[in-house]
């Protein structure tokens, strides 16, 4: 079966990043302009043509779910004092996809959190989207997308890869990569948040991955390690050796919503494509840029 037809979104961390606004409002319900950092990334999923979002949570993330829930009060009310767009929008979410919520009990680290779906996947080659880092479409095509037509194409794992400067590389996992055209690569290699000296590449995984199911069988057997936890990209390096694996570029514009400054990024960017708050934001951001250059407050 090639349709990629379920992602897995992995929201079950702490979001220690955030504190102290994340005491209690999980990090993915932070507000970007107008709705939480999930739905962006539940969008880009659904937009790809995922049917089932399996969220993998942990305690204290309800209000996740009861996003993607129907609120009768507040729907009924919205009918009531005729304010339909707001409510055709949260019903629009509500029916965007089929939410399927799974604790993960001990915070074993992202691949234990991946292998948490393992049976709602079955046999299913499926999506992987980090909860916390929101990708912007720069065209038609999301980065999701992108790689689930890869996968139709060549029945092969893929995943999403953008070059970084060297001094960052040990905050990702970088692939070690040759080159089948422009933006598409093979991957030989993935190793984990490696030292800039003994990185493969340039080539770092910013959260998107699409993976045949073969992935489950390999994390169930992969040993913890950076942080003493078990890492996807351990299984993912496995995966590159027994089966065809590729990476590919992207034109999204990504944000890592779960860090300040990203997700302040986040908010500005949004914010210029948001139809009620374009213009004025505009006209803010370049008297703010005046200002600044000018060196006033
Ligand atoms: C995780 C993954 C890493 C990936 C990164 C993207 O690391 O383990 O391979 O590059 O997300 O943000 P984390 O940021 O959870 O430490």
């Amino acid at each position: 079966m090639s349709k990629v037809r379920k992602a897995v979104i992995p929201a079950a961390g702490l979001g220690t990043r955030f504190l102290p606004a994340t005491k209690t409002v999980p990090k993915e319900m932070l507000t970007i302009v107008d709705a939480p950092v999930i739905f962006y990334v539940v969008e880009e999923a659904v937009k790809a043509g995922v049917e089932d979002i399996i969220l993998i949570q942990g305690r204290g993330k309800t209000a996740i779910e009861d996003f993607f829930d129907t609120s009768f009060e507040l729907e009924h009310k919205l009918e009531k004092d005729g304010k339909i767009h707001l409510l055709e929008r949260l019903i629009k979410i509500r029916e965007m996809a089929n939410i399927i919520s799974i604790r993960q009990k001990h915070p074993l680290g992202l691949g234990h959190a991946v292998l948490c779906a393992e049976r709602v996947i079955g046999n299913e080659p499926f999506a992987v989207l980090l909860g916390d880092e929101i990708m912007v479409p720069q065209s038609e095509m999301n980065t999701t997308a992108k790689l689930t037509q890869l996968y139709g194409e060549h029945q092969a794992s893929t995943v999403a890869v953008m070059e970084v400067p060297e001094t960052d590389l040990n905050k990702y996992g970088v692939a070690d990569v040759e080159t089948l055209s422009d933006g598409l690569f093979r991957v030989k290699n993935f190793v984990e948040k490696p030292a800039p000296s003994k990185a493969p590449s340039r080539y770092a995984l910013p959260g998107r991955y699409v993976f045949s199911p073969s992935i489950l069988n390999l994390l169930k057997n992969v040993k913890p390690s950076i942080n003493g936890e078990i890492q996807l990209t351990d299984a993912m390096n496995e995966l590159c050796h027994q089966e065809k694996f590729l990476a590919t570029t992207f034109d999204s514009k990504r944000f890592d919503a779960g860090d300040k400054l990203g997700y302040l990024k986040a908010n500005i960017e949004l914010g210029l494509i948001h139809s009620e708050v374009k213009d004025d934001l505009k006209i803010y951001l370049k008297g703010l840029i005046s200002r600044l250059d000018g060196g006033t407050k």
